[in-house]
Order: C-alpha cells, then sequence, then structure tokens
C-alpha cells in the first residue's frame, strides 16, 4: 500500500517536470501548449481494434529516437495519426531540413495542429483517415501507436499493397504490435530500444520499445 503511494507520488512528480518541460517548448514553437489528452474518438479495446487517444510524445523521448534517424532536404517525412503536432514541432525545433507532414483523424487534434502549424510553410497537416492516404510522396515515417493491434495490421497490409519504393518508418510504443511486422516479407528491423528513464526523469511508467523499420517492396 505505501509503496503504491508512493510509486504514484515518485511518477506523477516524473511526469509533472517531463509536462512542464514540454510545454514551455510547445510554446516556443507552437505558441500553444500540446499538452492535454484529446480522447479516441473510437476504440474497442477487448477486440483490439480502433485508434488511440491524442497524447503527445515528450520532446526528450523524440530526441533520443530521432537521433537514429537522418533526415536530408531530399526527405519528405510523415506523422501518421500527428494528433496535435508534437512530432512536428519537435522536428521544427530539430531544424530537419525536410518536408513535414501529418494526418490527423480527430477533428480536435487536427484543429490544434492545423492552428499553429500555418506560420511555417514547412508544415503540412491534412485532416482525415490515414488508411485512405497514398504513402508513394513519403520517404520516412512516423507512428506514435496510432491503432490499437488488429487496426494496425489492417493498416500495414493496405500500406504494403499501395507502397512501391522503399521506406523507413519509426515505430514508437511498439511493444503490442511491433512484432507483427517482424516476419513480414519486406520489412527489417534496424534498431529497436526500450526506454524507462531518459537523464533521471522516468519517461513510462512501464517499459516502452521504440523500433525503427525500412521496408522494400523489391525485398518481398
Ligand atoms: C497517441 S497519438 C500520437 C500523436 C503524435 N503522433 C505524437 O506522437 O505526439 C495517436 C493519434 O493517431 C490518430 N489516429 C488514429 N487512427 C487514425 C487514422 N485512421 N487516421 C488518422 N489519424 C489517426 C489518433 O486520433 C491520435 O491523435
Amino acid at each position: 500500500m505505501k509503496n503504491n503511494i508512493f510509486q504514484r507520488v515518485y511518477n506523477k512528480i516524473h511526469s509533472t517536470i517531463l509536462n512542464q518541460m514540454d510545454e514551455a517548448s510547445d510554446k516556443k514553437i507552437c505558441g500553444q501548449s500540446l499538452v492535454k489528452y484529446v480522447k479516441s474518438v473510437y476504440r474497442d479495446d477487448a477486440n483490439g481494434v480502433g485508434m488511440t487517444g491524442s497524447q503527445s510524445t515528450h520532446y526528450i523521448i523524440l530526441k533520443r529516437i530521432f537521433s537514429h534517424v537522418t533526415l536530408t532536404e531530399q526527405d519528405n517525412f510523415i506523422d501518421i495519426g500527428c494528433g496535435k503536432g508534437r512530432v512536428l514541432a519537435y522536428l521544427i525545433k530539430a531544424h530537419a531540413p525536410c518536408s513535414l507532414n501529418g494526418i490527423e483523424i480527430n477533428e480536435i487534434a487536427y484543429n490544434v495542429a492545423q492552428e499553429w502549424t500555418k506560420k511555417y510553410d514547412q508544415v503540412n497537416v491534412i485532416s482525415g483517415d490515414a488508411f485512405k492516404l497514398d504513402y508513394n510522396p513519403y520517404t520516412v515515417l512516423f507512428m506514435g501507436r496510432p491503432f490499437l493491434p488488429v487496426t494496425f495490421k489492417q493498416f500495414i497490409e493496405a500500406f504494403e499493397a499501395g507502397l512501391n519504393h522503399p521506406i523507413t518508418l519509426i515505430y514508437w510504443v511498439d511493444q503490442q504490435s511491433g512484432h507483427l511486422l517482424k516476419d513480414r516479407p519486406g520489412w527489417k528491423m534496424e534498431f529497436r530500444e526500450t526506454l524507462t528513464y531518459i537523464k533521471g526523469l522516468r519517461v513510462a511508467r512501464t517499459p516502452q520499445g521504440y523500433s525503427i523499420w525500412t521496408y522494400d517492396p523489391a525485398r518481398r
């Protein structure tokens, strides 16, 4: 009991510090905070179907993830399920030299992203369903666990069917469904790491993984 209370207070302190750090960066880049959670439009956890709510990934985590990815001027980046746009904000902060895009189905989250990104010519946010987008214009894709596992598998099948060139996929919070890519023809895991602490801050209550994949239709 004592341990639980201690653990909750400990987690709360760490998440408050992280959110304050995030908010300071959000305000500089976006002119507003992107911290507030926006609940999912539709999810059915019992059947693993649907979409997650819009929770922004901490900057400290994004810094760690993107230390393993180099974006060049020739790249065209997209965040699939961009929420309020935190990943795009991080990449602006990190001076990513390429075009930065996001697609978001949740109108409340999309409106926030659309509002603050207007002033950045480099950024384009699309309102709509990620299942309906043509991914051929993009080279580097990010997913911050937008889908529950069954929906994730359906998305990957549709995605593979439409793609005609190699891409890189960064998949954050991959422990629930990342394994679905493991034995799929054409996919190769380039890097994986599990995070709990970064610089002494507890960034995840339970260890959370991310993996970086390449997919080449020619390898199928
Ligand atoms: C956990 S949030 C991640 C937000 C952002 N990528 C980040 O990491 O900060 C996942 C987002 O994916 C969106 N999403 C889920 N299914 C989608 C779909 N079919 N099309 C577009 N967006 C979707 C959700 O609405 C939610 O905003």
